[in-house]
């Protein structure tokens, strides 16, 4: 059976250049371009690039393929990051978090030059939300007050369970899915929800994607595109 998500990730890795500083994302589709970088490493046809992983399961895969790996206090601005995505809008608005790591996942995307996400057509949308859950990251502590300023916010929470007991994220905090209906104001309902006391993230993320991989039965489509300046003011370096 055709693998998309491995056609995805691995058309993805093709944008990989000499030198780069790479953002790692997470999820089973970001997965295949960390493999496909790793096997570039090693038959020698990619030298030099650091990768910065967004979950500890990325960073154990990274090593698994000898990527060497920075942090972002040593570099602070990335070239360019490769992730998946749970839902993506006719404006590449996405949201992310189904596999819990849309913390450091959004701090990479912020740092990063330019950002590719990997789907299948399942992923594409016609509005967030449409099938499935906002994930909130909120600490532990007084978590069910969040869920209670959540459900003024018009969402639907519900507390993350992993075998019975609240999921935990590399991060030590919590999860709470909402539902969510259609929203006019993406942004108004970001900040809304991030100024929630004891919400650390939210898994919208707004203005992130530059070019959206979606890998389906009628082969591959690229939404959008990585040219222009980028977002992090770093020395520049070719993505073509
Ligand atoms: C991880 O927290 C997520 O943001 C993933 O990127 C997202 O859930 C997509 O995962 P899959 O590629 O496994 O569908």
């Amino acid at each position: 059976m055709t693998n998309y998500k491995q056609i995805a990730g691995e058309k993805a890795a093709e944008f990989c250049r000499d030198g780069m500083v790479l953002g790692l994302g997470s999820g089973s589709t970001a997965a295949y371009a960390v493999i496909r970088i790793g096997q570039l490493l090693r038959e020698g046809k990619l030298k030099d690039i650091v990768g910065i992983p967004t979950s500890s399961q990325t960073a154990k895969l990274a090593r698994e393929w000898n990527i060497p790996l920075t942090n972002l206090q040593d570099r602070p601005c990335i070239d360019l990051t490769i992730d998946g995505a749970d839902e993506v809008d006719p404006q590449r608005n996405l949201i992310k978090g189904g596999g819990g790591c849309l913390l450091r996942e959004k701090i990479v995307a912020r740092a990063s030059r330019r950002e590719i996400i990997v789907v299948d057509p399942a992923k594409l949308v016609g509005y967030l939300g449409h099938h499935f859950l906002l994930p909130v990251e909120v600490i532990p502590f007084g978590w069910n007050l969040c869920q209670s300023d959540l459900i003024a916010l018009g969402l639907e929470p519900q507390l993350r369970l992993a075998a019975g007991q609240p999921y935990v994220t590399d991060e030590g905090n919590y999860i709470l899915d909402c539902r969510m209906p259609p929203a006019d104001d993406l942004a108004g309902l970001e900040k809304a929800i991030n100024n929630i006391p004891g919400v650390v993230e939210n898994g919208l993320f707004l203005g992130y994607a530059d070019l959206v991989i979606v890998s389906g039965p009628e082969g591959i489509k690229s939404i959008g595109s990585l040219a222009g300046p980028g977002r992090c003011a770093s020395p520049a370096r070719g993505v073509s």
